[in-house]
């Protein structure tokens, strides 16, 4: 086999990133490893422990739950599960999750496996759920209210403990989907987290801005109690059950998450938290003098109306970047994504232009 993964010298719109070389070294020890099998990899199964006090403690809670998983989909996936198990007992026969039409479509898969039906709300003109719709939408067969603390599309935070609120008026359990920001809000202004919102699960992914080797995904809990949902008997191995939704996983992703976590928790995080913002902070600035619109990046990620076809043209120049549902470019400022590379692409996107997306209507 001669090929090479491609480098990640154009990759702008990725919410993955170059490993920390700590995390590439653990990732290499422990690639034959396997945390699904606690009797035979015990290292491993420690350090499993370990990832997920330490993702505890990034997210402010005391004594967490949970596990790596292998990204944010399957975290999302057993929050749903967890949640229709709860409302099954509570007599709800046909549960529903209530989420922002910003939230990732891993819960339309999660929807899909479960037997769960969606009530989408939609978000208001800052790209937030809007309250109204969620509470318009809550009801006494609502298994779970999901909210996004940094979305995929706009980087943005729904206003957490008032939705957890209004979840557990009725009786509902209340999930947090910060798979990628969950590395960047402790270092921002927000008014919650899991010591003083009622968060019941959060998926929190090391091999996003945690800068893990893939996979590595977190779900942490509150209460134990909710990840006896998910266990089933495991006859044939030492453990008694299991909750992960795979069998066998990867220590590799394990061993990398702790590995960058110890390294980089706080003082790393800080400050690549700081250039990813500032960065983002000077994209944004820069496409709008370029003409464009631009949601204001609150977290490290900037989305842009940028016509279609300068979008393609950027493509064609070899810039790896992709759209939101609308269309817009966005931009991912993620550790590897530095100011000299933003200003590479900025120059590539004068010279491409149009600049405004009337010029394209007069092209067509
Ligand atoms: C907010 C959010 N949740 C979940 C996911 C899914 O994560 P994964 O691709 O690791 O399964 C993503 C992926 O980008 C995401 O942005």
């Amino acid at each position: 086999m001669q090929a090479e993964p491609e480098g990640f010298d154009r990759v702008l719109s990725s919410m993955c990133t170059e490993p920390h070389p700590s995390a590439r070294d653990a990732a290499e020890r422990f690639l034959a490893t396997n945390p699904g099998d606690p009797g035979t990899y015990p290292t491993v199964a420690d350090l499993e422990d370990r990832a997920v006090e330490l993702l505890g403690e990034l997210a402010s809670l005391d004594d967490p739950s949970g596990y790596v998983a292998s990204g944010g989909t399957e975290a999302n996936i057993q929050a749903v599960r967890i949640a229709r198990e709860r409302a099954r007992a509570r007599g709800i026969d046909s549960p529903t999750v209530v989420l922002p039409e910003s939230a990732h479509f891993s819960f339309r898969k999660a929807a899909d496996l479960l037997d769960v039906s969606l009530t989408v709300v939609p978000t208001d003109a800052g790209h937030r759920v809007r309250l109204d719709a969620v509470r318009d939408a809550v009801d006494e067969e609502t298994a779970l209210v999901v909210g996004v603390a940094g979305s995929t599309e706009y980087g943005r935070v729904d206003p957490i403990p008032a939705l957890g609120a209004i979840a557990h008026d009725y009786g509902a359990l209340f999930h947090v989907d910060a798979a990628w920001g969950g590395f960047v809000l402790p270092f921002t202004d927000r008014e919650w987290h899991f010591g003083h919102a009622p968060v019941d699960s959060m998926t929190i992914d090391p091999h996003k801005m945690g800068r893990a080797a893939i996979p590595a995904g977190g779900l942490l809990v509150r209460d134990d109690s909710l990840l006896d949902e998910l266990a089933v008997d495991t006859p044939y191995l030492e453990t008694t059950s299991q909750a992960t939704l795979s069998g066998t996983r990867s220590g590799a992703g394990v061993a990398s998450a702790v590995a960058a976590i110890e390294t980089l928790w706080p003082d790393g995080y800080a400050a690549q938290y700081e250039r990813s913002q500032e960065n983002a902070e000077w994209l944004a600035a820069r496409l709008s003098d370029l003409g464009y619109d631009v949601v204001d990046p609150t977290l490290p990620l900037v989305a842009a109306d940028v016509p279609a076809n300068t979008f393609e043209g950027l493509r064609d120049e070899g810039w790896r970047i992709s759209r939101t549902a609308s269309g817009e470019l966005r931009v991912v400022c993620m550790p590897h994504v530095t100011r000299d590379k933003l200003a590479a692409f900025v120059d590539d996107l004068a010279a491409v232009g149009p600049r405004t997306p009337n010029a394209v209507a007069d092209d067509d």
